[in-house]
């Protein structure tokens, strides 16, 4: 008996262990607390929110990308210099239980309230994206037009949430977007002085393939992406899960490390936070605290020096998180997760269970 209550408290030991080493990690990052004052905040904030999908069965990227809309807003980026792609085929879907309603979360609130349609449906394209990037606006079809035109000392945060594959990334309307093309279309914007900085957080599947070997590390650009080359990225808050969606939705409401992402950025104070710990935190998060079994890793690509400043730079400040306790690695318990390509079959199979649950009430009637 005693020693098998001695080998249960090894095990107990190894498979938390890791915990504990990560939380002293974090004592040792949140030590420094020195005034983050606005030496560096020169020029614009700029945003490109882009919902790469479209369908019902895909509620989750958007959700996502009106998600960050609202996070933006809050942290004080001006309408004016976000720029949102998204199909718009989700709130007023037939299958939406809340008609006008989009939510990221379970018990979430309402992230689709005043996103603006600047490329909505068939103008959700890549090459509408690259004009939109590179501040063309005579290059930009439909839409509003509106354009990243940023000046020298500017700054661009770039956030895109869709399936992927190797070198790829999906869009609504074809073509794709492909990663030699995308990172051309950075080196130009670079070549012709448009930003001082940008950062790029990617949630798809194979998304470091975008960049695996081939990112420069002197465009001043760095980036983020939800899964390595070769794996898949993780929906979460899908149906039968846990966390699960309220119950009248049949889809997945978000996506594993763009929840970590923004879930981060709202309970912190990103005036205090540096990029490098979000990215500890969302690493974290979305390899399923270190399990890697329905989760992926998350990589970094570009230049990394960048990791050392502060989130408000990209992403603003929302004075409502002023005195938000430092970000801290979390123990936390495991997130229900299901892969990109699972949520697709999981929505297909809660389709089926809505359609003969509503034959069955037909049935009754
Ligand atoms: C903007 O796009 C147009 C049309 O594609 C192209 O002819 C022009 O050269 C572009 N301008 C710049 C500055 O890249
Ligand atoms: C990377 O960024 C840092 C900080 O902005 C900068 O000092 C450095 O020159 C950059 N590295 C390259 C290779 O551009």
């Amino acid at each position: 008996m005693a020693t098998h209550r001695f080998l249960f408290l090894l095990l107990v030991l190894a498979v938390f262990g890791g915990g504990g080493l990560n939380q002293r990690e974090s004592a040792i990052i949140k030590l420094p607390t020195e005034k983050e004052e606005p030496a560096e905040e020169v020029g614009t904030r700029w945003a490109v929110l882009v919902a790469g999908s479209s369908g019902y069965g895909n509620y989750r990227h958007q959700a996502d990308v009106c998600h960050a809309y609202q996070l933006l807003r809050k942290g004080g980026l001006k309408e004016e210099n976000i720029v949102v792609f998204m199909y718009d085929d989700i709130a007023m879907n037939e299958l939406n239980p809340r008609p006008g309603v989009i939510i990221n979360h379970p018990q979430g609130e309402n992230v689709y309230a005043a996103v603006p349609k600047d490329y909505t449906g068939k103008h959700v394209t890549t090459k509408n994206l690259y004009a939109v990037l590179l501040g063309n606006k005579s290059a930009v079809k439909g839409g509003s037009g509106k354009v990243v035109n940023s000046k020298p000392n500017d700054r661009i945060f770039l956030y895109y949430s869709d399936h992927g594959g190797p070198g790829v990334l999906g869009m609504p309307n074809m073509p794709y977007l492909y990663a030699m093309e995308f990172i051309e279309v950075l080196k130009k914007k670079h070549a012709s002085k448009g930003y001082k900085e940008m950062v790029l957080y990617i949630e798809a599947c194979e998304s470091g393939s975008i960049f695996e070997g081939i990112m420069p590390k002197d465009l001043d650009i760095y980036v983020t992406t939800a899964s390595n080359a070769q794996e898949s990225s993780f929906g979460t808050y899908c149906p039968g899960m846990d966390p699960s969606p309220p119950p009248e939705y049949i889809t997945c409401l978000g996506d594993l490390y763009s929840v970590a992402w923004m879930e981060d950025s709202e309970t912190h104070n990103l005036k205090r936070e540096t990029i490098k710990q979000q990215y500890n935190i969302v690493k974290e998060r979305t390899s399923n605290f270190n399990t890697y079994s329905a989760g992926s890793h998350v990589m970094q690509y570009g230049n990394t020096s960048m990791i050392t400043e502060k989130l408000y730079l990209y992403q603003g400040f929302d004075p409502a998180t002023e005195n938000f306790p430092p970000n801290e690695l979390q123990s936390d318990t495991q997130m229900g997760v299901v892969n990109q390509r699972d949520a697709d079959l999981l929505f297909m199979w809660h389709m089926v269970r809505l359609a003969s649950f509503m034959n069955l009430k037909l049935l009754l009637a």
